[in-house]
């Protein structure tokens, strides 16, 4: 079984693979493009949920067509990595948070592959819907490496391309939230409609809108990231 990563916001290449190659795959939604590789003998199929160049926005990105290519070419794991902002003190700027839940404040996208006639209707379970036995592994691995992890935390996916108010973040937080993103929904779902075994490994670049001392900007999103994407390629290769 191959193992997939989707790389958000300043994850842009797997690094250390071998023997690495461009994949096409031709998919209902569109052809997409994956980077297939090796670590040790593991294959890896590699995907920057953004582009390369970070030029499709949260809203626009081709979840669809994503996650359908990555199973087509093989992947029963998906580890997909987010950069996200911190309504709980506790989760702070540099931090990694395995996402066990989301609240869904998306407005736009199409959100799942069954749109009835042939398709026909399907109503998924997501009570968990990050993939528990994965979100174990992980945090048993990032344990033995003694990288500092948070086991749970629920992720706000908002719409975007727009940051937060400080209203709604305050809103957020009476509703349990602990993070905020853009991306995590629709992906975990249709992963889910897939079969795929889907986890998040969410990464503090900042403390949301209202929180942080400073309005937000993507530049400080990607600094972070880029100080952070070491660690973060460390536990998702071992
Ligand atoms: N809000 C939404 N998405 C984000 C943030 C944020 O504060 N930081 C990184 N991605």
């Amino acid at each position: 079984m191959k193992t997939g990563i989707i790389g958000g916001t300043g994850f842009y290449d797997p690094g250390l693979l071998e023997n690495e190659k461009e994949l096409m795959i031709a998919t209902p939604f569109g052809d997409i493009q994956l980077k297939s590789g090796y670590y040790h003998d593991q294959q890896i199929l590699f995907l920057p949920r953004h582009g390369e160049q970070h030029s499709v926005p949260p809203h626009l990105v081709n979840y669809r067509a994503n996650i359908w290519a990555l199973r087509e070419a093989g992947a029963g794991v998906v580890l997909a990595t987010a950069a996200v902002g911190s309504l709980n003190l506790e989760m702070q700027p540099g931090e990694i948070v395995l996402v066990d839940q989301f609240l869904d404040f998306t407005k736009s996208r199409p959100v799942t592959f069954y749109e009835g006639g042939e398709d026909g209707v399907l109503h998924v379970d997501v009570t968990n819907p990050y993939c528990t036995s994965v979100c174990r592994h992980l945090k048993e691995t990032a344990e033995g490496l003694q990288i500092a992890v948070h086991d749970k935390g629920t992720y706000v996916c908002t719409e975007g391309p727009r940051y937060e108010t400080a209203g709604e973040i305050q809103m957020f937080q009476m509703l349990g939230g602990d993070l905020v993103g853009m991306t995590s929904v629709p992906e975990v779902v249709l992963a889910r409609e897939a079969g795929l075994c889907y986890a998040t490994l969410a990464l503090v670049t900042n403390y949301a809108a209202g929180i942080s001392p400073h309005p937000l900007s993507h530049q400080e999103v990607v600094e972070v990231m880029g100080r952070s994407q070491a660690v973060l390629r460390r536990l998702i290769f071992a």
